[in-house]
């Protein structure tokens, strides 16, 4: 299978750890050149050095994704250092409290929705103008489990990630005469350290109930980063605006 992304300059987000740490490393094997964006200086620094030792290219660019100003940082380190954007993997993410509507408060339901959707917007926006001049590049998104059905996580997550897969299909649709695809994976569970900060009785899956069950087998981090490297590789060429499920089955059920 021929991916063509060898050489690629390639943006992952939240690339310290889980699965987009395994997605930039798996970018990096490929020969791709790998910004590695993350909130978290040390576990990004410690990619970097793991992809740099076994002879890959990587560069660091820590911040929180969901202020313009670390957005630009990241999209001018990877047009200044490896001459583009050629493949956008959106894949920072945070949890909610697994709550119900009613017990979600503004500034949960406000974070979750600025880190989980509107950072992937603005990352999107800044990096578009590189990839129309290119005439091509390749988007993937992680959305979730929680962007198919309504029985994987609280209010703020699920509505999120709804909110990557809408997004998901737009940027599909509107830029596919331009050469550039966007796809996206809906992992099932994954082991990786994302948190879910379950506040005992009313949140959590017990608040979800018997909705919550059928989960299937937790994925390992580089079940994930395979779909999103093939999504964003040349063996995806007419694969535009799919939601590709890695989940074991569970969106099956
Ligand atoms: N683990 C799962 O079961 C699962 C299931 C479905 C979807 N997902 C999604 O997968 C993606 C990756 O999560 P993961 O499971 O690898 O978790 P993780 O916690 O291991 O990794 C997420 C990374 O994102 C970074 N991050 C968080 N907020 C950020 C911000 N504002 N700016 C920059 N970086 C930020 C964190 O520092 C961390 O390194 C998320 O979008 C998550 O919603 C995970």
């Amino acid at each position: 299978m021929a991916t063509g992304l060898d050489g690629r300059s390639v943006i992952v987000t939240g690339a310290g750890s889980g699965i987009g740490r395994a997605a930039a490393v798996a970018f990096a094997a490929e020969g791709s050149k790998v910004v590695v964006a993350d909130l978290n200086a040390e576990t990004a620094e410690k990619v970097v050095s793991e992809i740099e030792e076994a002879g890959g290219t990587a560069v660091a660019v820590t911040g929180d994704l969901s202020e313009q100003a670390v957005v630009d940082r990241v999209t001018s380190t990877a047009v200044e250092r490896f001459g583009g954007v050629d493949v956008l993997v959106n894949n920072a993410g945070i949890m909610d409290r697994m709550s119900a509507a009613a017990d979600v408060g503004d500034a949960e339901w406000e974070r979750v929705i600025r880190v989980n959707l509107t950072a992937p917007f603005l990352l999107t926006r800044a990096v578009l103008p590189h990839m129309l001049k290119a005439g091509k590049g390749a988007i993937v998104n992680t959305a979730s489990e929680a962007g198919l059905r309504g029985s994987a996580a609280g209010a703020a997550y699920t509505a999120s990630k709804h909110g990557v897969v809408g997004l998901t299909k737009n940027l599909a649709v509107m830029y596919r005469d331009q050469g550039i695809r966007t796809n996206a994976i809906a992992p099932g569970g994954t082991a990786t350290g994302l948190a879910v900060d379950i506040d005992g009785e009313a949140h959590g899956p017990r608040a979800l109930g018997p909705y919550f069950g059928n989960v299937g087998r937790v994925s390992e981090p580089e079940e994930q980063a395979a779909a999103i490297v093939f999504l964003a590789s040349d063996a995806a060429s007419n694969i535009n605006g799919v939601v590709l499920a890695v989940d074991n089955g569970w969106s099956a059920v």
